[in-house]
């Protein structure tokens, strides 16, 4: 199994290419489903979890076809990628695959709205939380799409026409949900309001991709989405959007090791809060043409609180990697997870760094440290992981970083995006 290596010390200097983002990615590929015309998705990233998912939706009739060769786009690796799905061949999302990555459990949108019916295994728990579906089922039901649980997957059927548009309120933001949804709609019969929708980018990302599809979406990236039912879709060439959650983890990097650092391809709009959170922990950031630059110069990192929430707050995904920097600010900070119940399992690991957290309920409390020093550390999920790399870059001495595949499953060619910038980093294989 792969560890990754880290000699830390070294400042970040230079530009690092940010790639499409892994969870744009995701619910864009899976709403080739709703059209027998191809889906051509540009700027798609070579992460595990877009593998696994092209063997899924392979599954289910999608032919795909990848640009015979990688596009090179500036450093970064950026594939085109067309999916076509003439006819669904099976509308079964099995176990063996759906257990692996969560968001496969989203084709139970596309499929129930252009084949009546779909039956897709429940995901199952994860580190991070439970993690429960019911607001897909919820937000489903609303549309006229009738439920059943069996032998642990998820039987829906629409009515008999198909689903039929209607007014539906979220009890609670679900950005996966959202998505659902909104992919189940376009093909509803009527209109369809989905009120207290997730804001994220990603969600604004796929409605942009469904109306060059064909589909009348007003409101993404507000509480309100409203859906105007077609009774099919066309093909589409869209481009997916930057990464945020990668472009918020080097920036974090630069702040913990010190720097100057070009994030190219990337876009400010995407992450303000966190980068607000990060210019008042001390670092420089200023925005470029076609980036952000990232600055950070002797001075030291200043404790700041932060609450994760919903876009537009402080993303959950950023949480680990911000708390890995807090470990060496002057002061102390207060993190308070507010969407996952089980998102601080990297504590332990960065303990082991030496860093001084303590954990209570869903806060941690972290005291700065002047040192940390290098260990071996296990990654637990992918975000956890990245922030063990981003605390190894400031540690002195070595750290190991082992059960690395939870990296490779969101981040494109971690290491050599940071060995180019001057730090000491290898993956080691076995
Ligand atoms: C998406 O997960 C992301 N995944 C996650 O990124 C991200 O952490 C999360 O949104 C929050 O921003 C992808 O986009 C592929 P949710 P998702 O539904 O959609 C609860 C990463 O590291 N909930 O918005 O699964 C749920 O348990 C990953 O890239 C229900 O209660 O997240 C959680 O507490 C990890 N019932 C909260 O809502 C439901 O039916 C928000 O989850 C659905 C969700």
């Amino acid at each position: 199994m792969d560890r990754i290596r880290i000699s830390g010390g070294n400042e970040l200097k230079g530009t690092i290419p940010i790639s499409g983002a892994k969870n744009a990615a995701l619910p864009l590929m899976i709403a080739s489903l709703l059209t027998s015309d191809t889906l051509t998705l540009e700027n798609v990233p070579h992460l595990a979890d877009v593998e696994l998912l092209m063997r899924i939706l392979g599954n289910h009739g999608v032919d795909i076809a990848v640009n015979g060769r990688r596009e090179r786009q500036e450093d970064g690796y950026s594939r085109t990628i067309h999916f076509t799905c003439r006819t669904i061949v099976d509308t079964t999302a099995p176990y063996e695959l759906v257990s692996k990555m969560r968001a496969s459990f989203w084709v139970i949108g596309p499929l129930v709205a252009r084949e009546g019916r779909a039956r897709v295994s429940l995901p199952g728990g994860c580190a991070i939380g439970t993690r429960p579906v019911d607001l897909f089922l919820e937000g489903l039901q609303a549309l006229g799409a009738e439920i059943e649980i069996d032998g642990g997957y998820v039987n829906v059927t629409a009515p008999q026409g198909g689903l039929v548009g209607a007014r539906y309120v979220f009890p609670k933001v679900s950005v996966g949900a959202t998505h659902v949804m909104m992919m189940a709609a376009t093909l509803a019969k009527g209109t369809t309001v989905i009120e207290n929708a997730a804001r994220e980018p990603e969600i604004v990302d796929l409605a942009k991709c469904l109306s060059a599809m064909g589909a009348k979406i007003s409101g993404a990236g507000t509480r309100t989405i409203t859906i105007e039912g077609v009774t099919s879709l066309s093909g589409a060439r869209h481009r997916v959007l930057p990464d945020r959650i990668e472009t918020g983890t080097y920036a974090m990097a630069v702040a913990m090791a010190g720097g100057d650092v070009t994030l190219e391809g990337t876009d400010a709009a995407l992450l303000e809060n966190a980068l607000d959170t990060l210019r008042m922990a001390g670092a420089h950031i200023t925005e470029t043409e076609t980036g952000l630059r990232v600055v950070r110069n002797g001075n030291g990192i200043q404790a700041v609180d932060i609450t994760t929430e919903p876009f537009p707050g402080f993303p959950t995904d950023l949480q680990a990697q911000f708390m890995a920097l807090m470990t060496r600010s002057t002061g102390v900070s207060n993190i308070t997870e507010t969407i996952f119940e089980n998102r601080f399992m990297h504590v332990q690991e960065l303990a082991r760094l030496g860093a001084k957290i303590s954990l209570s309920g869903q806060k941690a409390r972290v005291e700065g440290v002047p040192r940390l020093k290098g260990a071996p550390v296990m990654a637990t999920d992918l975000r956890a992981s990245v922030s063990l790399v981003i605390a190894g870059l400031a540690a002195e001495g070595e750290t190991m970083v082992s059960r690395v595949y939870h990296l490779d499953r969101g981040f494109e060619r971690l290491e050599e995006k940071l060995t180019r910038c001057g730090a000491v980093v290898e993956r080691v294989s076995e």
